[in-house]
């Protein structure tokens, strides 16, 4: 699609439709809304005093112009409440204005810019966050489906109309570049696991390397147990399917040292091991590489953006498979660090592969690292779908990463990492245990992470709850959400200013 910027008045537009914004409460239009209403003699008041038009947040109305505008129809689009306004709620009725308006084969689309009738809302970032909710909300897989949709016809042009066209046009270009980054990640989260398999993402992970001109290395098995990732080997035992552990680097400054490493866990098909999952959604567990995705499509981001700092993205990969050769509860790894654990629960492999690629994180002296990760089922408990588990060894960066994640309206919440919670992962016959008892088993996991840490500030991402979702609201479509690509570019950039 393409996005394009227009000085002027939204009115002027010929284009299929033009979009105007409507508040909750309000008992006229306001704004664009109130040009468009002159031009349409009143239409959208009265449609409002009649009360069919109320603005609550994501309400979508439809009035054709009749040729009393270049433009064929106008929708109003709710916004909510004024005083609640933010800019996600922006991103999200884009969005559904989008799909509401791909619905009807609508292929030109105009919009004022949303919300910049308040204050609180600075236009950049207004703009911005339209562009990404059209190109997240408009997105699809239908690559696996032969039969040609012939009643789905993609939106051609959106023109974003508002007054300063040089500001418009940069924020949509910033917006595009995180979103189709997004985009890339939701892709390879909803290929299956016969599509997506750990060689599989380090060609996808090559491929980005050329296009964008970062650097890659891939390790295959020979070269992990070379550098001694016996933990993550150990996963990967029972696959017919090679490991792969993913190097890429973005350098936006002339220096060697990594300030960032950004882990994510890549575990193309999670079946539990030999502790076998319930078959009940286990194909979900497609998306167990949901992390690593999401690190490799920050650098894209980032080699467009080009912020002064250097980004190493780290992503062991593996399938997690029962078979004879298979890990076994009870066997005992030894990591890249050289500890050891015992494998009470071969289900608990995240952190498995995680050890080994923290662990080398540390080994290039990474000075800060954020793990992603798919790590557990009791994030979900604990938090749900609307929000990330955050747990940190380092306040600053955690404060950094969560205000990161509430500019890019993807909700991350700090979880406590009290020392008694340690306890739980002590093992007998080894250094540490990979599970820990019946309860608060998200920070145990992230317990357990932490003995590969040490003093480097880090903070790891528990995105099991909200890596992917099963409704279609504002910008986010079934599948892969792409959580937490916009949080994690808008921590890079704020660490390089
Ligand atoms: N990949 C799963 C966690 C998960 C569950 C992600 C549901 C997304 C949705 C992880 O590898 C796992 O199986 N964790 C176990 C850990 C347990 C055995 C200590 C879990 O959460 O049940
Ligand atoms: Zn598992
Ligand atoms: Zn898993």
């Amino acid at each position: 699609m393409e996005i394009r910027a227009v000085a002027g008045d939204i009115t002027g537009i010929k284009s299929d439709a033009i979009i105007v914004n409507h508040y909750e409460g309000m008992k006229q239009p306001e704004g664009d809304a109130a040009i468009a209403d002159k031009a349409l003699e009143g239409a959208i008041y009265q449609l409002i005093k009649q009360g069919d038009i109320k603005g609550k947040l994501n309400e979508i109305t439809l009035v054709h112009s009749l040729g009393k505008l270049p433009a064929g129809r106008v929708v109003i689009v709710g916004l909510g409440k004024k005083r609640a306004l933010t800019v996600n709620k922006i991103r999200g009725a884009m969005g559904e204005a989008c799909r509401y308006l791909r619905q009807r084969n609508v292929k030109n689309v105009a919009s004022a810019v949303l919300g910049t009738d308040n204050e609180k809302i600075a236009m950049s970032d207004a703009v911005q966050a339209m562009t990404e909710g059209a190109l997240l909300g408009l997105y699809t897989f239908r690559r696996h489906i032969t039969k040609k949709e012939n009643n789905l016809v993609e939106i051609k042009a959106l023109t974003i109309v508002g007054k300063e066209k040089a500001a418009i046009q940069k924020s949509i270009s910033r917006g595009r570049i995180i979103a189709e980054a997004t985009n890339w990640a939701r892709d390879i989260i909803n290929e299956p696991a016969n599509f997506m398999t750990p060689s599989d993402m380090a060609e996808a992970a090559r491929q980005l390397a050329q296009k964008y001109g970062l650097a890659v290395e891939i390790f295959d098995k020979e070269k992990m147990a070379e550098a001694g990732m016996g933990a993550l080997i150990g996963v990967s035992q029972g696959s017919q399917q090679p490991p792969r552990f993913i190097i890429l680097g973005y350098k936006g400054k002339d220096t060697a040292e990594v300030d960032i490493a950004l882990v994510g866990k890549g575990i193309t098909f999670d079946s539990g091991g030999i502790s076998i999952k319930p078959s009940e959604r286990m194909s979900d567990m497609k998306g167990d590489m949901a992390g690593g995705a999401s690190v490799l499509a920050t650098l894209i981001a980032l080699a467009q953006l080009k912020p002064k700092i250097n980004v190493t993205a780290l992503v062991p990969a593996t399938e997690n498979l029962p078979s004879g050769s298979a890990l076994k509860p009870g066997d005992i790894l030894k990591a890249m660090n050289g500890k050891t654990i015992e494998v009470l629960n071969t289900d608990a492999e995240g952190r498995l592969i995680l050890a080994d690629a923290l662990s080398y994180a540390k080994k290039i002296g990474a000075k800060a690292i954020i793990d992603v990760a798919t790590l557990t089922g009791a994030c979900m408990v604990a938090l749900g779908n609307i929000c990330t588990g955050a747990f940190s060894n380092n306040r600053r960066l955690e404060d950094r990463v969560v205000a990161a994640g509430k500019e890019a309206g993807e909700n991350i919440w700090p979880m406590p990492m009290y020392d008694e919670y340690k306890e739980q992962l002590k093992s007998d016959i080894a250094d540490i245990k990979n599970i820990g008892g019946r309860y608060g088993g998200a920070i145990t996991a992230a317990k357990f992470l932490a003995e590969f840490i040490n003093n480097t500030p880090w903070v790891h991402l528990d995105i099991a709850g909200t890596s992917d979702t099963d409704k279609e609201k504002g910008h986010l479509v079934k599948g892969a959400t792409g959580v937490p690509v916009r949080t994690l570019v808008n921590v890079v950039l704020s660490m390089a200013k």
